[in-house]
């Protein structure tokens, strides 16, 4: 059964206590949370604080996508603010093995997220160490993007590349995730859908994560 993981960046930061209890009554799986740094991506989301303050009311682990620079600096206040899962950039990582090590080491699930124009291949050497894979199917940096179609390939790539090796890594889709395109997206071998603004920018939001929970391929 797939994952669904809603992204709190489309929600409503003057009731996010609503929002977060939304989710812990939905039929969500994780709570995934953007942070972004204004360097690595040309914006800024949220941090520390507000990771805290949602920790205090979730009741689902925590999916910390971490759009920023030197990621390392801030693993472990990350994971004082209630980190479950960090997934930190390829692209920020010259030292990505000993990130991944850094991350487990604080009893957290280590993912890697990976640009649209960042070959796939260049996880498969670390694919073993990883919990997850956030596939991006956007640009980071923003919500409300529309899904780019090469995705679809990337994802049988990776899923190839995973059963090759014998492995248990979760592929994660970020960017653009709609009710009409998640069967495409989960038929090439997604098992994780982040959503932010198909669900918190519908009127039944509940209900959304629903039908994208109850997809069959
Ligand atoms: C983009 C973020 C995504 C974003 C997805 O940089 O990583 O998690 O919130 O938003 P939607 O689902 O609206 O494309
Ligand atoms: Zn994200």
């Amino acid at each position: 059964m797939h994952l669904i993981a809603p992204s709190l960046l489309a929600s409503d930061f003057l009731h996010l206590e609503k929002e977060c209890k939304m989710v812990n009554e939905s039929q969500a799986d994780w709570f995934h949370l953007d942070v972004m740094d204004g360097r690595f991506v040309p914006n800024i989301s949220f941090g520390i604080p507000i990771i805290e303050h949602i920790r205090k009311v979730a009741n689902k682990p925590c999916d910390v996508h971490l759009m920023i620079e030197e990621p390392e600096k801030l693993t472990e206040a990350f994971r004082k603010a209630g980190a479950d899962h960090i997934i930190v950039h390829i692209e920020t990582c010259p030292n990505l093995h000993s990130n991944i090590q850094q991350i487990r080491a604080l009893g957290m699930q280590p993912g890697v997220a990976i640009n649209p124009h960042t070959p796939v291949e260049a996880l498969f050497d670390i694919l073993e160490d990883l919990h997850h894979v956030c596939v991006m199917s956007v640009n980071p940096g923003f919500g409300g993007q529309v899904f780019i179609p090469h995705t679809l390939k990337k994802i049988r790539d990776l899923k190839k590349a995973i059963h090759e090796r014998g492995l248990h890594v979760l592929i994660e889709v970020d960017g653009g995730v709609t009710v009409d395109n998640a069967r495409s997206i989960l038929h090439a071998g997604a098992d994780v859908l982040v959503a932010g603004n198909t669900v918190f920018k519908s009127p039944d939001p509940k209900e959304v994560i629903s039908q994208l929970k109850s997809i069959e391929v």
